[in-house]
């Protein structure tokens, strides 16, 4: 155990992973960087000549009409990269690949999700021609709907084809994309309308999701009804709504603003050269929840997010022409965003989509997926993993995983025994682990490891990417020692960096450029170990404080874990008289095992014993589910109301199942 006491504004980093797995020989040989020395040479010149290292980034990878002429301007908080330069997102994506080799290769392989009798789902393949000609009709379709360069439009669809191709499509026009996620309601939807002033909604009659129907286009109506107070409609702005047929579900149909996507079609020409955009031109709005509340528009422009993206894509993923790579994210988020669409299809690369859920119709989807199209690169998060572990190693068992090449992670920290499984029994013990930190903010990924260069330990993002400098830092914003905990950082601006939350500058600044003067604030909790190693801790909010030992929940989740009886965990605090916060904990147990008082009394002792009796559980409760967001991540503010008896408030509407919360609050102590 290796316990350091910080000064009081820190906190204790207590948990101590000591493995470490190097990248094997064969790998590193063909890999893009292929020694930890290289690496470590170029994320040293990117960090000393930035402006040098950009601009070189940016004139290789991207595709211009015409050259930018300064690299970076910074007059913080506001950035403004490659200025003078302008270029197109859909033709760096698709345009380029056209009179190369790759035209005729798939860019998106489409796996739809399985029918309720058991079928196998529909399967469609677009070649990066094909994808370019629907990108061109479609943009052609919003174009005669009175869609310009600078409107907001805002795209609510399932996991479709036409996602990709409506986000790629706006981009080619110059409009603003919003993405919002299939789960969310009609008032989540009224609001995002309201909050970017869009102009057209894009949707379908209905989505699948487990063998039933999200009667998207129902949400839709009903989010343009919605009115304030006043009554005053709250989505005024809109004009028009392109309906995509994929349910065959019966909806309404409004005459004059409502218009078949296929009957579209038939209206327009397959030509339609890409606009030429400004570097900083608005790319997208992605709205994610804020601590308040309110739903914060992320805004990401044009060049600099494309070359995150894209850069990204190609190092930590290792990308090669004949990957077939698959991101098991929705497109409703950033992750869906950056890797599924624009950083692979960028890159030249085949990229799997899949419509369903993990576990439909049996818990070995994925891995199905996987044997089928020979998957070789996987993306997927902490939270699926865990769930893999519960149903049982016999499903990947049964299919040949050994396509697979390189797994990564994104999310939440990797808990190192979640790690350990992914690297045994879905990477056979020979894929290296990516485990990514990044944000929707910071648009592409910013602590990871890169597969033929760095050491892996489990449990830890590793080291920053190129051009990209964190720190950890106390209160007072001055770095803190190695292995002491602090607020995580970044000294530096980088090119895919947030520009701003959308119409609102003061909260922007508020929220990532005051807390820490001169530098951008992540909100997560972190150390960094002797070799630099960045290890996150969960978010600052939610560091605990026991009897002045400040303690990270990432950190007593992961001691909780690893007990072999531990499906997932989550761990919050609750007002204790005596020691400030008292620490509860909410444990989901593995398929088959049995929620006794004894086992709670060996699960306090096993995470006194694997990271000291400070932070030894008071209270220990089992459920069969936690809550969570669509997303995935653990609701910790309703779970710090259960642990306190209070009454649930705030918004829930993100909530992957309600009916969690009522058991959890009656589970008995
Ligand atoms: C927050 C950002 C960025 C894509 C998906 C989430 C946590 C993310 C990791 C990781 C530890 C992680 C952080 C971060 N997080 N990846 N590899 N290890 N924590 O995007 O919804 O904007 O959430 O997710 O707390 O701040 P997001």
């Amino acid at each position: 155990m290796s316990k350091s006491v910080g000064p009081a504004n820190n906190f204790e980093s207590l948990l101590k992973e000591t493995r470490v797995f190097k990248p094997a020989k064969e790998f590193a040989a063909k890999a893009h960087i292929k020694s930890f020395a290289q690496y470590q040479r170029m994320w040293t010149e990117s960090v000393k000549q930035p402006e040098k290292f950009w601009a070189k980034q940016a004139t290789q990878e991207l595709v211009w009409f015409k050259p930018f002429t300064k690299v970076f301007q910074w007059k913080e908080p506001n950035a403004k990269w490659f200025t003078g330069g302008k270029l197109n997102v859909s033709s760096n994506c698709l345009d380029r690949w056209l009179d190369t080799d790759l035209a005729n290769k798939a860019a998106l392989i489409w796996e739809g999700e399985p029918a309720t009798d058991g079928k196998p789902g529909e399967e469609r393949v677009l070649t990066f021609k094909q994808l370019h000609r629907e990108v061109c009709r479609f943009a052609n379709v919003l174009k005669r709907n009175g869609i310009q360069k600078g409107d907001r439009v805002i795209i609510y669809l399932p996991m479709v084809p036409e996602a990709a191709i409506a986000m790629l499509a706006c981009t080619r026009v110059g409009a603003v994309h919003s993405v919002i996620f299939g789960g969310f309601s009609a008032q989540s939807v009224a609001d995002r309308i309201q909050d970017s002033g869009a102009k057209m909604v894009i949707t379908a009659d209905g989505g699948y999701r487990r063998g039933a129907v999200v009667p998207l286009k129902k949400n839709v109506d009903e989010a343009l009804r919605i009115t304030d107070a006043k009554g005053v409609s709250l989505t005024q702005t809109i004009q028009k709504v392109v309906v995509l047929r994929r349910t065959w579900n019966e909806i309404h149909i409004e005459e004059g603003r409502d218009v078949w996507w296929h009957r579209e079609l038939e209206y327009v020409s397959s030509h339609c050269p890409a606009e030429k955009l400004d570097s900083e031109a608005p790319l997208f709005i992605l709205y994610t929840s804020g601590s308040t509340g309110k739903p914060k528009g992320i805004l990401h422009t044009t060049a600099g997010y494309l070359l995150g993206a894209k850069m990204t894509s190609k190092y930590v993923f290792d990308l090669r022409p004949e990957d077939v790579y698959w991101c098991t994210a929705d497109v409703g988020w950033v992750t869906g965003h950056s890797y599924i669409v624009y950083g692979p299809l960028a890159n030249g690369t085949t990229c799997v989509m899949y419509e369903g859920a993990p576990n439909w119709p049996e818990p070995d989807r994925f891995w199905r997926i996987i044997a089928k199209y020979g998957v070789t690169v996987l993306y997927t998060a902490p939270t699926a993993i865990r769930a893999f572990m519960k149903w049982g190693e016999e499903w990947p068992n049964k299919h040949d995983l050994s396509s697979l090449r390189v797994l990564g992670t994104v999310g939440e920290p990797i808990n190192p025994e979640a790690w350990m499984w992914y690297h045994r029994v879905i990477g056979g013990g020979r894929c290296p682990i990516v485990d990514t930190w990044w944000q929707t903010e910071t648009g592409s990924i910013m602590i990871t490891p890169l597969p033929g260069a760095t050491p892996l330990k489990p449990g830890t993002a590793t080291l920053p990417f190129f051009g990209i400098l964190p720190e950890v830092v106390d209160d007072a914003g001055k770095a803190v020692p190695r292995n002491t905990g602090g607020k995580l950082v970044i000294r530096k601006p980088w090119p895919s960096m947030l520009r701003g939350i959308w119409g609102d500058p003061e909260r922007f600044k508020a929220t990532y450029w005051s807390e820490v003067k001169g530098s951008y604030f992540t909100g997560d909790g972190c150390r960094q170990d002797k070799d630099g190693y960045f290890w996150i801790v969960g978010r600052i909010d939610d560091v605990l404080n026991v009897a002045g030992h400040r303690i990270g929940t990432a950190e007593v989740e992961s001691a909780l874990v690893s007990h072999p009886s531990v499906a997932e965990a989550a761990v919050v605090g609750r007002p204790d008289e005596l020691k400030g916060q008292a620490l509860v904990c909410f444990v989901t147990l593995k398929t088959g095992q049995a929620a006794t008082h004894e086992l709670k009394a060996e699960l306090r002792n096993h995470v006194g014993k694997e990271i000291g009796p400070v932070a030894k559980p008071d209270d220990v409760r089992f459920a069969d589910a936690l809550p969570k967001t669509r997303s995935g991540k653990i609701m910790r503010r309703l779970l710090k109301q259960v642990a306190s008896g209070m009454e649930i408030k705030g918004d829930t509407t993100t909530l992957e199942d309600l009916s969690v919360l009522a058991q959890l609050a009656t589970a008995e102590d």
